[in-house]
């Protein structure tokens, strides 16, 4: 196929008034065409209901119900896996060009319904108009990316091997067959989509189990992919409850490998599972994990301070830190300390908390669950650090019942404290103080995660230390540590943030592909 090589999207910018006005045309149109809407399930390319229902209510106004999903059962989930090993069969013999024409077809399809996708996000989960619009971009980047990636093994022996007198010698790439994907609502278009596209893209076929709070989105997107000419059974639409549906495809001897975005207690439950055989089962399973973080931005005293007091606002409060990404640790050297805080504290204050669809820089975090979590969280805090700003969880905002957090700061916080170590998902932020920056980065690194991290400083040796030394998957100098871009900044973690899988880089594919050497002596 003749393509433009592959360029991430622009976002869009609102400071026009002319995007804002189409913005709120979006938001309009998707109240009129799409609240109270009903996604069932759909198998084998039938579209399925079900006794149960998923509710989406908007996390920003929790008195609108923003439509709803199927719920399946486990029979679903069983008639799914064995439709898509009958959709295999034939699947896997598209070729690689055949198959990335219809990722490149989806993505011509969201970029025409751009706004309607960040519009639908904006009440589904709450995003402001910024957060979803740079998140309708990577989802366009990832179908964009991996169509290119798969055409790359096109033809056999696509892969480089070397040659040896009197042979021919290819390496073949297979699919491995049937998978699930079981993705999170905090990127509920790009990472389902990413996490759908490159497994399928390289023919297996996947079943998709969308998160519970973000169905309507989810089924959206599988719509644009239907529309794309995507075969019956090669993507099975499964919404359920993940302790369920997730757990029963988790466990199935037929289940041949399992991409997950989420929490860590979640992906060790899976990997634990996934991980015992079954009996009839012929493969060792294969598991992609994204996990947790907590993430740490280190600032010194040669840093430019307002920019990096500008880059951990951005970290810690884009869509309300809930990013695995999010910068929840800021560690600052002693001798810069209060002025970093001071302005970070001013910042964070000056921040407006309100709904997605009013565009408010801080919304609604999406769930009782994760309300309740966060509010947690602060109460501990309270305990183990001095309480900046924020520690409300008021509930409501402006006449609006809703999930509101305060963004909340807690200062001089210990590296072992509770608040320090494990993941919230919520606008709260830890500030540690360090003697120098030897110490930051040790600091940074005291945790078992491994998945961002920064540093602010003009000092080169430093950063080229922090480049050798922070223990992190994506590290990123004198900016924000969030927004990784699809191609640009291959994105994953180690340690216990997941199994470095690198969304969006040159080597994700392969994680849906097995290798064949073939030989033939001449
Ligand atoms: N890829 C996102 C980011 O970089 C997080 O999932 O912020």
């Amino acid at each position: 196929i003749k393509v433009e090589p592959y360029r991430p999207q622009t976002f869009t910018d609102f400071s026009l008034q002319a995007n804002v006005d189409a913005y709120h045309a979006a938001l309009a149109k998707v109240r009129a065409e799409l609240l109270g809407k009903h996604y069932p399930l759909i198998i084998d390319g039938e579209r399925l209901d079900t006794e149960g229902k998923l509710q989406s209510v908007n996390p920003c106004d929790t008195s609108e119900v923003v439509g709803s999903t199927a719920k399946a059962t486990t029979e679903d989930a069983q008639r799914a896996l064995d439709g898509a090993w009958n959709a295999w069969a034939e699947w896997k013999t598209w070729s690689m060009d055949a198959r990335a024409r219809i990722l490149l077809k989806a993505a011509a399809i969201l970029k025409r319904k751009r706004l309607e996708a960040c519009a639908l996000m904006s009440i589904e989960v709450g995003k402001n108009y910024a957060e979803a619009d740079v998140e309708v971009a990577e989802a366009i980047d990832f179908l964009e990316y991996y169509a290119r990636e798969a055409m790359k093994y096109s033809g056999f022996g696509a892969s480089e091997t070397t040659w040896f007198d009197g042979e021919e010698n290819g390496l073949l790439s297979i699919p491995l067959g049937v998978g699930v994907s079981i993705s999170p609502w905090n990127f509920p278009c790009a990472i389902f989509a990413g996490m759908l596209a490159a497994p399928i893209v390289a023919g297996n076929c996947v079943i998709a189990k969308p998160a519970e709070d973000s169905g309507m989105i989810a089924g959206f997107v599988v719509d644009i992919l239907q529309e794309a000419g995507l075969p019956a059974g090669v993507l099975q639409f499964l919404p359920g409850v993940g302790e369920e549906v997730g757990e029963y495809l988790v466990q199935h001897a037929r289940t041949r490998f399992i991409t997950f975005t989420g929490s860590r207690g979640v992906g060790l439950h899976i990997n634990e599972v996934a991980a015992k055989v079954q009996p009839g089962q012929k493969w060792l399973k294969r598991v992609i994990l994204e996990l947790g973080g907590k993430d740490a931005l280190i600032v010194d005293e040669t840093a430019d301070l307002p920019a990096a007091v500008t880059a951990a606002v951005q970290s810690a409060f884009g869509f309300n830190g809930q990013k695995c990404s999010a910068m929840s640790r800021l560690v600052v050297v002693d001798s810069v300390y209060d002025e970093v805080v001071n302005q970070f504290v001013a910042r964070a204050e000056a921040l407006s908390v309100g709904t997605g669809e009013a565009n408010a820089n801080v919304t609604a975090v999406v769930n009782q669950e994760s309300f309740e979590k966060i509010g947690k969280y602060i109460e501990i805090g309270k305990g183990e650090g001095k309480l900046l700003t924020g520690g409300e969880t008021p509930g409501e905002c402006g006449g609006k019942k809703g999930y509101y957090v305060q963004p909340t700061i807690f200062g001089d916080v210990p590296g072992d404290a509770r608040i320090a170590q494990e993941e919230i998902f919520g606008p709260v932020v830890s500030v540690l103080r360090a003697r120098d920056f030897q110490h930051a980065l040790e600091l940074a690194n005291s945790t078992e995660y491994g998945l961002t991290g920064g540093v602010c400083s003009r000092d080169r040796a430093r950063l080229e230390q922090a480049r050798a030394e922070f223990e992190v998957g994506n590290l990123y100098f004198n900016r924000k540590i969030t927004g990784a871009i699809v191609g640009v900044q291959p994105f994953g973690g180690y340690n216990m943030s997941g199994t470095d899988s690198k969304a969006g880089g040159p080597d994700y594919l392969g994680n849906f592909l097995q290798y064949k050497a073939v030989t033939e002596r001449f």
